[in-house]
């Protein structure tokens, strides 16, 4: 097995024109599974998962876990967690500037011990990212909250039931505020959650704990538990691995058949597939992907669940990039989301970004170029656009890659391409 957790130190080389062909699995999702282990925090007893990817966020979580005093281990499939040992409230600024959701141990630490104490983020290359939400709703759950040294300190004397709107749709806020009401007794309410598929895994999860949830419309009631029970769960498939790689089969003319997949977490990607002259059909064993025909301009607009995602925006970019005239592409969840565009431009690629939308005025061709990775979802639009250039892609900085695909060279690989991961002093 190849290593996964590269430095900036690693590249890859794509030789595009391979039409994709063949058989492959989608890992279990990164972002269903990083709060569902941080919500083994709040509980003492043995949790197990299955379907966890093996990548970087995911040494980066269990390395934090190892930090509270929790110790966590990969055996085979089966991904196991005992959080009795979890003493420490704090997560420090070396591994929450290296993953943001790290954020989410804020609400099982204040569960289990009324106190964290969690570095702050900061702003990242997709934006600012402000966490005043998450901020918000402990000081409605009666946090005492200060700053200290690039630290925020909760602190929590008596837990009680909370009624809570959110300002705006956020996953993780929504992740944390669920997590922590599960340990609390009683009746409590929040409004306008979001809907995610990896929010409702979450859920999933947070009822074998003990909790109550009921969840109309972007409303849930919770009824925690005292002391959250032990839980075993298998994490739902990568919805956007499948649609990177559903993209991938489009955009080469190839066809693919994903296993593993579901489709009803992906209908608007899977949608705006079908327009741009994607076929995309269920068969026993998964669903195949391929190109109808020439790829057509598009108009996309990103949005909350079941909306299109952010995060097939930087991959739909590159597949309009190729596409018979102009389309645009409008960002509304992050404002700093097009880094990728200038990458794809030194391939060839034809795009004026607006503030928050971009046009594209679609070229015949893609040439090969020396890239770099800004982001993960920008990171995988640059790998899409050398699987499908005339020539070799060079891509450096693939750690943002490696945070969130599970060895996509080597799926790549066996689906046809030419693709090779190499350390970057033979760039
Ligand atoms: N926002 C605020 N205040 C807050 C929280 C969010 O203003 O307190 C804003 C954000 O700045 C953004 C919008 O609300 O403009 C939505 O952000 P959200 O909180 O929903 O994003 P997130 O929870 O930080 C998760 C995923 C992202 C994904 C977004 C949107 C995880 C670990 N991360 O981030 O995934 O793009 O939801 O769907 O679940 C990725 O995997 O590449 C990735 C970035």
């Amino acid at each position: 097995m190849k290593n996964t957790t590269s430095s900036s130190s690693e590249i890859l080389l794509v030789e595009g024109g391979q039409k994709l062909k063949g058989r492959v699995r989608v890992s279990g999702a990164k972002n269903a599974s990083l709060p569902i282990i941080f919500a083994s925090v709040a509980t003492r007893e043995t949790c197990s998962l299955e379907e966890v990817p093996d990548l970087l966020d995911i040494r980066n979580v269990t390395e934090l876990l190892k930090r509270f005093g929790a110790f966590s281990e990969r055996r085979g499939a089966l991904f196991t967690i005992d959080p009795s040992g979890v003493k420490s409230f704090c997560a420090p600024a070396e591994i929450v500037s290296r993953m943001r959701a790290s954020i989410l141990s804020m609400g099982p630490l204040l569960g289990r011990f009324g106190e964290a104490v969690v570095a702050l983020p900061g702003g990242c290359s997709i934006g600012a990212r402000p966490i005043d939400q998450h901020l918000k709703f402990f000081s409605t759950a009666g946090a005492e909250i200060s700053f200290r040294n690039g630290y925020v300190h909760l602190k929590i004397s008596k837990k009680k039931p909370v009624e809570f709107g959110f300002d705006l749709v956020t996953v993780t806020g929504t992740e944390n505020a669920l997590i922590y009401l599960s340990t609390v007794e009683g009746r409590s309410v929040l409004r306008n959650i979001a809907l995610e598929p990896e929010v409702l895994d979450l859920i999933e999860v947070l009822r074998k704990m003990g909790a109550e949830i009921d969840i109309e419309g972007r409303t849930a009631q919770i009824r925690g538990v005292g002391e959250p029970a032990g839980f075993h769960h298998r994490v739902i498939p990568d919805r956007i691995e499948a649609g990177t790689l559903m993209v991938a089969s489009v955009l080469t003319d190839g066809e693919v058949l994903l296993e593993n997949v579901r489709l009803d977490h992906l209908e608007a990607v899977v949608e705006t597939l079908r327009e741009s002259g994607g076929e995309v059909r269920e068969c026993g064993e998964g669903v195949v992907v391929r190109r109808r025909g020439r790829l057509q301009p598009l108009d996309i607009t990103t949005a909350e669940y079941p909306g299109f995602p952010t995060d097939m925006q930087a991959q739909f970019t590159t597949l309009l990039s190729l596409a018979e005239g102009t389309s645009s592409v409008r960002e509304n969840i992050f404002e700093n989301r097009f880094q990728h565009v200038r990458e794809l431009g030194r391939m060839g690629a034809r795009i004026e970004v607006k503030g928050r939308v971009a046009h594209i005025f679609g070229v015949s061709l893609l040439r090969g170029a020396r890239v770099r990775s800004t982001d993960l979802r920008a990171s995988a639009s640059l790998v899409l656009a050398g699987l499908a250039a005339q020539g070799t892609t060079l891509i450096t900085d693939i750690h943002h890659l490696d945070r969130g695909y599970e060895r996509l060279e080597e799926k790549l690989e066996r689906l046809g391409a030419s693709i090779k991961r190499l350390p970057a002093e033979l760039s």
